[in-house]
């Protein structure tokens, strides 16, 4: 097994359909990279046809335990950032609340803990959207709960809302140049 980079990025997959395919995708652009992978997420990305097939320059850690055993890397610095995308209602409202309690959500609190910045794609982010379900483009309509929910993740620290997929993109490669100017 080729040897583990530290400090490296931190993926975290939640279980939204929307952007799904497009987010996984972009992993693979990534070399240096653990991918958290949520109960929810797991079984969404076997109805897209994905499989976590990663080089083995990363590592896929699921959610199995209650304490979040693999979020332990935060502590010894092996991680330089945080990206939760897509980012379900779900882990958006627990992030918000300050709940801890799936891997995804222990994965932003430890980040937050130990300082290291997150960019996080929210799945609700306008009363009306079209997302893709497992059969095909599908209209939903987030509840104002859930668009607060972004609004307030938008003002915590170190955290940056992206809501596209362009957005994201341009967020992850800014802050892998950022990370590469430090060295
Ligand atoms: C095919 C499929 C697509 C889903 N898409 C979304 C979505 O776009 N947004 C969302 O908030 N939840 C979506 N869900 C529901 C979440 O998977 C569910 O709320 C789950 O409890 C989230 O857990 P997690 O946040 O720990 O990943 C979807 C579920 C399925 C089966």
């Amino acid at each position: 097994m080729t040897r583990l980079q530290t400090p490296r990025w931190a993926w975290v997959l939640t279980g939204s359909g929307h952007f799904f395919v497009e987010s996984f995708a972009l992993i693979h652009t990534l070399v240096h990279c653990d991918v958290f992978v949520s109960k929810a997420a797991n079984e969404v990305l076997r109805m897209y046809g994905l499989k976590l097939d990663f080089p083995d320059t990363m590592r896929v850690l699921h959610d199995k335990t209650a304490s979040a055993v693999p979020v332990g890397g935060f502590y010894h610095g092996d991680y330089h950032s945080v990206v939760i995308a897509p980012a379900t209602s779900n882990t958006v409202a627990k992030c918000v609340a300050g709940i801890s309690d799936s891997l995804p959500t222990n994965v932003y609190a430890q980040a937050g803990k130990c300082r290291v910045p997150s960019i996080v794609f929210a799945c609700d982010t306008a009363p009306e959207l079209e997302t893709m379900a497992p059969g095909g483009m599908v209209k939903v309509y987030p509840r104002p709960i859930d668009l607060e929910n972004t609004a307030r993740l938008k003002t915590y620290e170190r955290t940056e809302v992206v809501e596209s997929l362009a957005e994201l993109t341009a967020a992850v490669t800014r802050r892998g140049r950022e990370v590469a100017d430090l060295g």
